[in-house]
This record gives structure tokens, sequence and C-alpha cells, in this order.
């Protein structure tokens, strides 16, 4: 079962990028469900983000990934029977949940939940986690109508109660050939979660805008100019979409109007897809009332008066003339709106004078707050982004960090500022 390598909570620092999971440890049991797969990949993103992970494999899980792919993976000794613990008289599987600083259940079959509930150990994953004060995090995969299953919801209602983070399944096509709920979600959702709890505010489950709604813009738009061309920015849509995912892990009822981007919608979010700024301004308008707006998207200035054919390149004798006319600002709409939000907060994106040009935009726009950032280096579709927060009492710098980061903070700023 062994690769033979040694414990090495430092082998992942070569991948380590600044994350809350920097030097963090995951113990992750692997359910035997066809969603095991998805756990390789999420060893391989808790591992990028600075984490470290050690694999317990039950017997299940053994049928669907090999211990082999699981020790490459995660660079760690994998294990698989309460007897290759190599010396139970130290109380192995006692000291591998108290080296972790999460355990997680991923795939949680409907079997293993089972056993949770009841107490029973009569394995090494449930040895451990029958053993364990770590605080655990059950990921359940199965087919639709053994997560709606009576039993299945007994047990999930019960396993949270007694303390057991549950993370709800998804809704698609499964494996099985069905279609609802019991899919897990993307090791993207997955990991979003373990950090959260990892940073600690995962444990309270505190909700402080519970009952708020939010309306979060992102994304850039795309302005036509025929049928297959159009005016467009850089914005990757990350920003914005890490924030409305902050605000609804805080509680809040979130509407996300977005610009065309490749990017998950963030779960508990509610999603309106939109390409121009006239769409994007009509479905803000469509949103409210709401008690906070963040203006996040980078919205096209200017749109062209689209041709409704494809306009050829030497029909005119020379490249066409763009007739460009001004979009609504949206921001500055909402400002003077009756309906004004009473927390209404712009972004700026600026190359030069950023404090400045966005000090003069929070007056302008009647925004309440403006997030300024320079969008002089990378920062347009990079992880990373070093904001200035202009408020009418003064501005406040923030270190350079992940942008998911700047979300939460931002977030709790945000419930602070309503609470
Ligand atoms: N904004 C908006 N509608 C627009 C343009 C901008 O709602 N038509 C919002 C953005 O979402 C952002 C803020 O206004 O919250 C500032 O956007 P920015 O592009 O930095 O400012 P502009 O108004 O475009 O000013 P400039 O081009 O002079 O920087």
């Amino acid at each position: 079962m062994s690769d033979g390598r040694p414990h090495d909570s430092t082998s992942a620092t070569s991948m380590r990028t600044s994350s809350g999971m920097n030097g963090k440890r995951v113990l992750l049991v692997i359910g035997g469900g066809i969603a095991a797969y998805k756990s390789c990949e999420l060893i391989r993103l808790i591992r990028k983000a600075g984490g470290a992970v050690t694999c317990v494999l039950t017997d299940g899980g053994a049928q669907f990934v090999t211990p082999m792919s699981l020790a490459a993976l995660s660079e760690e000794q994998v294990y698989t029977s309460l007897w290759d613990l190599k010396n139970e008289t130290e109380m192995g599987h006692i000291q591998l949940s108290r080296e972790a600083d999460l355990i997680v259940v991923c795939p949680a079959t409907a079997d293993l939940m089972a056993k949770m509930t009841a107490g029973i150990a009569d394995d090494l994953a449930t040895t451990l986690l029958l053993a364990t004060d770590t605080q655990v995090m059950a990921v359940p995969a199965m087919n639709v109508r053994m997560w709606e299953h009576a039993a299945t919801q007994r047990n999930v209602a019960q396993l949270r109660e007694d303390g057991v983070i549950i993370l709800h399944p998804d809704k698609g096509p499964m494996a099985c050939g069905e279609h609802g709920e019991g899919r897990l979600p993307e090791p993207e959702a997955v990991i979003a979660e373990i950090e959260h709890v990892l940073d600690g505010d995962g444990a309270t489950q505190s909700t402080p805008l519970a009952g708020k709604r939010a309306i979060v813009t992102a994304g850039p738009t795309h302005e036509p100019i025929d049928p297959v061309r159009y005016i467009a920015n850089r914005s990757s849509g990350q920003q914005g979409y890490a924030i409305a995912e902050a605000l609804a892990r805080l509680g809040a009822d979130v509407t996300l109007v977005s610009g065309p981007v490749s990017l998950e919608t963030p779960r508990g979010v509610t999603r309106v897809d939109v390409q121009t700024a006239v769409e994007m301004q009509t479905a803000v308008d469509a949103a409210l009332p709401a008690d906070v707006a963040i203006l996040v998207a980078a919205v096209a200035d200017w749109r062209a008066e689209a041709s409704d054919r494809k306009i050829k390149k030497g029909e005119s004798g020379g490249p066409p003339e763009l007739e460009l006319i001004e979009n609504p600002d949206i921001l500055a709409g909402l400002g003077r709106s009756e309906k004004r939000p009473a927390l209404l907060i712009g972004f700026a994106a600026e190359t030069d004078k950023v404090v400045g040009y966005a000090k003069a935009k929070l007056d302008r726009k009647g925004c309440d707050w403006i997030v300024a950032n320079d969008v002089s280096g990378d920062v347009m579709g990079g992880a990373e982004n070093s904001v200035h927060v202009i408020t009418a009492d003064g501005v406040e710098s923030w270190t350079q960090m992940p942008k998911r980061d700047v979300a939460r903070k931002l977030a709790e700023r945000i419930a602070d500022a309503l609470s």
C-alpha cells in the first residue's frame, strides 16, 4: 500500500501559492463510488493551494482508484487497512487523524455515512472517523434515489447534528444514466469549501447576511458590431464571481448578473447571463430591490450601431467607420435611482492615478464605496488583486492578495456595514 516514502509535510512546498490552505493537512477518506476519480483532482488542487493530503482508501474506493495513483498525486503513503499502519501499538489510526487539520470524506457513499451515523468501526476509515475529534466534512455522491431515500436523509440530518459538515450534492446527469441530485460537486467547489472551513469561518456557519439581498455584476460586456464581431475587454469575471460567492457564504440572497465568461456559477448564487451593457442594466433593474449592489463588471463604455449582416471587407473601399454610442452607466444610474440599494459599491479599474481617479468616481457615480484596482499589471485575468477601498471616511489600501481573499474581506465589511 505504501510507496515507501516517509511522511513529509513539506513535500508540497514547490507547488505552494499563497492561500488559506498553506501548511494545512487534509486527511482524505475515499469511499467506494464512481465519483472517487474526482478525489484525484481534489488532491492536486489541495496541493496546488499549498496544503498536504494523506489518503485513506476504503476497499470500495480501491475498486475505482488505485493506491498507486493516490500516492503519486499526494506524494505520501496511502493507507488502506487498519493492519498496514506500521505500528498499531502506537495507535496509528488515532495518530493519522491527529495530524490532520480537517478530515474530508469524498466521496461519502450512502453506506459510509450510514456507518458514520451508527458509529460502526469495521475498517480503517470508519475506525478513524469514530476515533477522531478533528472536524469532519463529508461530500456525498450517490444515485439520486439513494440520496433521496428516507434512510440517507435521516443519516445526513443526524451527521449534521453530530457536527459533520455535509456539502449538498449537485444536480445533473449521473454515471448510472439517471438524472437528479446526488452528483459530487466539482473539485473546485469542494476545495473552496475546504478552504472556507480551514480559514475558521466554516465551523461557526455564521450567516450575518441572512435575509439580505445582494446584486453583483461581473465580467466584460460584448457589444456587437455585426453578427460575428464585437467590442470587448479583458475582464475574466473572477473577482466579481468570488464576491458573489463570499456574499452567499455569509447568507445573502445573491443575484449575479454576468457578462460572457467561462466560470462556474458559485454555489447558492442565482446567475443571470447577459451580453451587452444595455442587457446588463435591464437585468440589474429586474433584480432590484436589494440591500447592497457591488458593480464589478467591466462594462463597455460604448457600443456600435450593430449591422444585422456581416460587414464585408471590400464593401466600403476601406475599413468601415464605426459610430460609437455611449452606453448607460449602470452604477451612476443606480446612484440616482429611487430604488438605490442602502449600500452601493463600485469598482474602478485604473492604470494610473489610481486613488485620484477612483475618488472622483465615488462622487460622480453617487456610490458609497469605490474599490480601486491598478490594472496596469496582469490583474485582469490574474489570480491576485491589490485594491484600495475608498469611502467617505478615507482610503484604505489592502496588501496584494488572492481575489478570493479580497472577496471574503469585502463581504465581511459589507456584513458589518449592513448590520
Ligand atoms: N460602470 C457601470 N456602467 C458603465 C461603466 C461603468 O456600471 N457603463 C461601473 C463599473 O461596473 C464600475 C464603475 O462603474 O463599478 C467604474 O467603472 P470604470 O470602467 O472604472 O469607469 P468608467 O465609468 O468607465 O470611467 P473611465 O472610463 O473614465 O475610467
